[in-house]
């Protein structure tokens, strides 16, 4: 039996776009046992609308990491807690692909580096934002090359926690995309380039007074408003009561917001009540920074 804890994770943090994610304290659970017979059971929170044939994107995930280290796909059941709401902007693909991985790669007997498993990840996922902390945690830099992705920790044990609102309502990340534009204005590169430089900076050095300026976009996150009711404001009323920073989730409709242990359930209140004023019902977690990534239990 091969058993592996997944987090949650956060992309872009406002202007990484594509290449910086955090991995949070909120998981999906990937069992592999041997079995005479194929078998997917799921469990855990958020189990509607997953596959449970061979096009379930653990199994698939499995299967590449078998079939690129040459071994025969063996046969197995899967067991598959998932309690990362999907199509949220928290990660679900990816931690079902980095749990599929490192949970293959084990049962395997451990053949694969962690790097080795980032690079495949990254070849299933398409962007390496959410699987380079999902599998490394912490806050984490992904640079993808025209070979292979670079992935650093910045910050794994930082001083604030984060808060994820959580709107009632999926938004595909292929819908979020297709609304962005494909070349931007030179200002705005120049914005978004400085704030995420300020942002490296904030977090390496916990400069948290620069996070505020440091979590601002220009690339996706306006776009992405007629997506989200409400998202500028929310993002402002974090703000407003203290947050360090706020952003987007990912490409959405998760809110996050960088805070204190002290402020959080006031932000986390007011956050929610902002999103219903705009007609929608969300869910908040108040949840760590995760610092270890994909573990095998
Ligand atoms: N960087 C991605 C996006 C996040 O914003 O579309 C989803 O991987």
């Amino acid at each position: 039996m091969v058993s592996v804890r997944i987090p949650a994770t956060s992309a872009n943090l406002g202007p990484g776009f594509d290449c910086l994610g955090m991995a949070l304290s909120l998981y999906n659970f990937v069992q592999i046992d041997a079995s005479d017979s194929f078998e997917i059971t799921l469990t855990g929170d958020y189990s509607s609308g997953i596959a449970t044939d061979d096009s379930n994107l653990v199994w698939q995930s499995m299967c590449a990491l078998w079939n690129e280290i040459g071994i025969k796909t063996p046969t197995v059941s899967l067991t598959l807690e998932n309690n990362v709401p999907p199509t949220r902007g928290l990660g679900s693909s990816s931690a079902a692909i980095v749990g599929g991985l490192v949970a293959a790669n084990e049962y395997a007997g451990g053949v694969l580096s962690k790097q080795e498993i980032l690079q495949i990840a990254n070849r299933i996922e398409g962007h390496p934002d959410n699987v380079a902390p999902a599998l490394l945690g912490g806050i984490t830099l992904a640079v993808s090359t025209e070979t292979s992705v670079i992935a650093r920790i910045l910050q794994d044990n930082p001083r604030f926690i984060a808060l994820a609102i959580v709107p009632d309502f999926h938004l595909s990340t292929e819908k979020s995309r297709n609304v962005l534009p494909a070349s931007i204005p030179r200002t705005d590169a120049v914005f978004n380039l400085s704030r995420t430089a300020l942002l490296v900076e904030a977090l390496i050095h916990e400069n948290y007074e620069f996070l505020r300026e440091g979590m601002q976009d220009r690339l996706h996150q306006n776009q992405r408003a007629a997506l989200v009711p409400g998202l500028s404001e929310t993002l402002e009323v974090a703000l407003d009561l203290g947050a360090f920073g706020s952003a987007l989730s990912g490409s959405g409709p998760t809110i996050l917001a960088l805070v204190s242990s002290a402020k959080a359930s006031e932000i986390s209140q007011a956050m929610v009540d902002s999103l219903s004023s705009h007609g929608l019902t969300s869910k908040a977690y108040t949840l760590a920074i995760d610092s270890v990534g994909a573990t095998v239990l």
